[in-house]
């Protein structure tokens, strides 16, 4: 039966050692043994091996494509004649495009949670939550024009988009597994906004060294939204759980 996701409650929970002192001893033991004698399995040594061994043959994760545009490659070939990188520009607004339409995702998930608990709210404000998600839908929508603006291609999967996809499926996992509660939704929010937070820091400072001074500065009005979202969804989140295990 579904309950309270709200407060953190007593249970059954069986998996600490203390649980059973006996299994915990024999168990102990054992891995003493293993310490003294390390079989293959439990050899740190061989999987570390194995790990080098698979980053040397590894491929990179991916590259950036020359821009398709014949504007955006004599500006893309400007920069390279200063000694810029302008492709290492474009990884990176490749993964705030990706990061932001994640963020997006990550929101619609995290306002189901909330309107399924509505009862337990405790001062969150769904309406701000929605407006947070438009908000990041409007941030992606800004880096898919300066990608344009630059004469690149923003459907390509960049490097970095590539590494904050396979990131924030973690965070996703976190916010649409049903069992998890309000506070444990913001917590994953959380984490989410202060990676985005610092992503656009490295962005502006990439933006302003590229010479793209417009860019930079509607890359700092994104980033004073940022601020706002951590702000909020930290005092939320902290809201709830101290309210919350105050009360139980
Ligand atoms: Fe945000």
């Amino acid at each position: 039966m579904p309950t309270s996701t709200a407060s953190t409650r007593l249970g059954k929970n069986r998996t600490g050692m203390q649980t059973s002192p006996a299994l915990a001893k024999a168990m102990l033991e054992n891995a003493e043994e293993d310490v003294t004698e390390p079989t293959a399995s439990f050899d740190g040594q061989a999987l570390a091996e194995m790990r080098a061994s698979y980053i040397r043959d590894a491929d990179p994760l991916g590259s950036i494509p020359p821009p398709t545009t014949a504007k955006g490659a004599a500006k893309s070939g400007a920069k390279m004649m200063t000694g810029k990188r302008p492709q290492a520009f474009l990884d990176k607004l490749g993964e705030r495009l990706a990061y932001e339409r994640g963020g997006a995702r990550l929101y619609d998930a995290a306002i189901a949670k909330f309107l399924a608990h509505a009862s337990e709210l405790r001062g969150v404000n769904v309406e701000e939550l929605r407006q947070i998600r438009d908000e990041e839908v409007a941030h992606a929508l800004l880096v898919q024009e300066c990608i344009e603006q630059l004469g690149a291609d923003p459907t390509v999967q960049t490097p970095s988009a590539d590494l904050v996809g396979v990131q924030t499926m973690g965070l996703l996992q976190a916010v649409t597994d049903p069992r998890t509660s309000l506070a444990h939704t913001l917590n994953t929010l959380l984490a989410a906004e202060l990676i985005d937070e610092a992503g656009w820091e490295i962005l502006i400072a990439m933006a302003e060294n590229m010479g793209q001074s417009d860019m930079a500065a509607r890359f700092r009005e994104a980033e004073e939204r940022e601020q706002e979202h951590v702000f909020k969804v930290r005092g939320w989140y902290e809201a709830l759980t101290v309210e919350t295990e105050r009360l139980v």
